[in-house]
């Protein structure tokens, strides 16, 4: 077994607004790292993080071994005006019409981010964090969206039964195909 295969030993805490405004950079660079960006993406997507903070049904799970942050989760409830909401909302009208539209963003929580450490994938911690972000979510179905392509993020929210809402889906700004993957909760 080598050290990845191990079970995971991190503890899982849900964050504050204000724990995560304290551990900002470190769970920035955590992204940024994970998503393989360039260094100065952890400047560029502060201030979006921070605005995330405040809408509402936010909520928000790190992964701590000792004092050093392992992985990041956080998400919100999704509504209309929400640039996310729109562009996926388009996407809908156009793959499935009004009733695929409303049937799966009526009541959603959006999975905003979910990283874990490089040096700390693979053991199975993604899961806790995704579980325990969502154990709480009253919504109806949680979304998010994910590069196309084969991933530990595809296999990941595969096994835990997320479906198809939208394939090769062009966000404004991103040159990448993503699909929209969903499911009911509670998980
Ligand atoms: C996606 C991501 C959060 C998943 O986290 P992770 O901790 O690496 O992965 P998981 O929790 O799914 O761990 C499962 C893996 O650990 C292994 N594992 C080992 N011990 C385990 C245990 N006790 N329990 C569960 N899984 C275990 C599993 O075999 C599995 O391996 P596989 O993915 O190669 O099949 C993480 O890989 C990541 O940050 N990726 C880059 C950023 C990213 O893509 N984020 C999502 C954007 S939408």
């Amino acid at each position: 077994m080598t050290p990845q295969q191990k079970p995971d030993d991190a503890q899982i805490l849900e964050f504050t607004v204000e724990d995560l405004r304290a551990h900002l950079r470190e769970a920035l660079s955590i992204y940024v790292e994970a998503m393989g960006y360039p260094k100065g993406t952890v400047d560029a997507r502060a201030p979006m993080w921070l605005a995330h903070m405040l809408r509402p049904g936010w909520r928000c799970v790190a992964a701590l071994h000792g004092d050093s942050l392992s992985g990041i989760a956080y998400g919100y409830t999704g509504q209309r005006g929400q640039w996310w909401y729109e562009q996926v909302r388009s996407g809908l009208l156009k793959t499935g019409g009004e009733a695929a539209a409303s049937a799966w963003m009526s009541d959603y929580f959006e999975l905003t981010e979910l990283h874990v450490r490089p040096d700390r994938q693979g053991t199975g911690l993604g899961e806790r964090l995704l579980r325990s972000l969502l154990r709480d979510a009253r919504s109806r179905h949680v979304l998010l969206s994910t590069p196309e392509g084969e991933s530990r993020a595809w296999r990941l929210y595969r096994r835990l039964g997320f479906l198809d809402v939208l394939r090769r889906h062009q966000f404004v700004g991103d040159p990448r195909p993503f699909a929209v993957l969903g499911r009911t909760l509670p998980l």
